[in-house]
């Protein structure tokens, strides 16, 4: 069927938190809301009716994954990203910064340090930093157009080679948390990058937690490449985390998947998972007819993705050129660096929700690197990205 990505559908008053906390969080109820990165397209088709085939059976008792859930995810990863995944590798999780959480809890120790690549999805602060952890900054370096990992300063990091005389000191550092494709610069990295990444984590003992919620929303040209798929040395030091939640838009479903080919990782993962906390009957019979149904809604919808962020990128190289963006190769989520505005963060965030009457995410919130910046979601209708573009352009010609 034909999806109809510019159709713009009211979502007031429907419990959600990027339309019904605008006046709340940004102080304006006529800020046009591109911040969390949930979409405002519906979901699919398929997904809709297997939810109102669920709901119609008037019984919702404890439930669990069903079989034929698991083959659907072991066939979607092989069928789309060539990973060959055992159904007893997968374990259920309401949502991913649940999962990561409990991996934080499992395969560290009170005390540790953790490895973020700021500027990072935030939520990976507080796993870190909530479980009584250390957050060790590896920033992200960018060259104006693109970001890469740094990795001499990761290796300066875990083994005290730094310049400008730091001493060597041991690492406590236990865990690298990735985020690919990466929110909120928007890399989808390469086979190459991630081989070294990986190479030097098992070097240094760093197992890698690899959040890959974006996986499969890439834009046009980009190839993912999953972590575990480098080797099997790679896949048995790597705890993959995935979901149905972002490419479907079901996040409010609360249901997503760690994968972990390693048995001990698995066991000792298992252990920290507490109660009734890996999803819900809802969301398994949301992910099970996205990854059985979805495929021709997911290349309509990249291929719409793709058209937003180039008017994105376009407008701001041609119509604001104080700013510069950054489009991703994969998530929704454009990066947008303000520093040429030349507004201290306090004074940016006032631009943008008072003068602008936009609810973006601030940069500064994604870390050491961010600040200056703001996080733009481009998965909206056309009309309304333009509307937000608009509103962007008339308030940065009045200062
Ligand atoms: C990188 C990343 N991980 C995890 C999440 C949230 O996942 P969940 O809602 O399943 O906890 C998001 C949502 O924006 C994200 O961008």
């Amino acid at each position: 069927m034909r999806y109809d990505f510019d159709r713009l559908i009211e979502r007031r008053n429907t419990s959600s938190e990027k339309w019904d906390k605008i006046a709340e969080y940004f102080g304006h109820e006529d800020a046009l809301p591109l911040w969390v990165a949930d979409m405002d397209f519906p979901a699919p088709e398929p997904v809709v009716e297997a939810l109102r085939k669920r709901a119609e059976h008037p019984f919702y008792g404890y439930s669990f994954p069903p079989d034929s859930l698991y083959e659907a995810i072991v066939d979607w990863l092989w069928r789309r990203h060539g990973w060959r995944v055992k159904k007893e590798w997968i374990v259920f999780s309401a949502g991913v910064v649940n999962g990561l959480y409990s991996a934080v809890e499992a395969f560290s120790r009170p005390g540790d340090e953790v490895i973020v690549q700021p500027p990072v999805y935030f939520p990976f602060f507080s796993a870190v930093k909530n479980t009584g952890r250390h957050l060790l900054y590896n920033q992200l370096v960018t060259d104006g157009r693109r970001y890469t990992m740094d990795f001499a300063g990761l290796e300066a990091l875990l083994r005290g080679k730094a310049g400008g005389g730091a001493a060597p000191r041991a690492s406590r550092a236990s865990l690298l948390i990735l985020c690919s494709p990466h929110n909120p610069v928007g890399r989808v990295w390469t086979r190459d990058e991630l081989s070294t990444l990986a190479r030097i984590c098992a070097e240094d003992g760093l197992l890698i937690l690899s959040d890959e919620i974006h996986c499969d929303l890439l834009i046009e040209g980009a190839k993912h490449t999953v972590t575990a798929t480098l080797s099997e040395e790679v896949a048995r030091n790597t705890v993959t985390f995935m979901s149905a939640a972002k490419t479907f838009n079901v996040p409010g479903l609360a249901t997503s998947f760690a994968v972990i080919p390693d048995g001990d990782l698995r066991r000792r993962y298992g252990l920290t998972r507490a109660g009734n906390n890996n999803g819900n009957l809802f969301g398994y019979a949301a992910t099970e007819a996205a990854f059985r149904h979805g495929d021709e809604y997911l290349e309509q919808l990249r291929a719409y993705l793709t058209e937003n962020v180039r008017y994105f990128m376009d407008f701001v190289a041609t119509r604001i050129p104080r700013l510069k963006a950054y489009g991703p190769e994969g998530t929704y989520l454009g990066w947008l660096d303000c520093r040429g505005l030349g507004l201290g963060p306090v004074e940016l965030q006032r631009f943008v929700r008072d003068k602008a009457r936009l609810a973006l995410n601030d940069g500064y919130i994604f870390g050491p690197g961010g600040e200056g910046f703001q996080r733009v979601n481009l998965a909206c209708p056309r009309s309304m990205l333009k509307e937000a573009m608009e509103r962007l352009e008339a308030a940065v010609g009045t200062i």
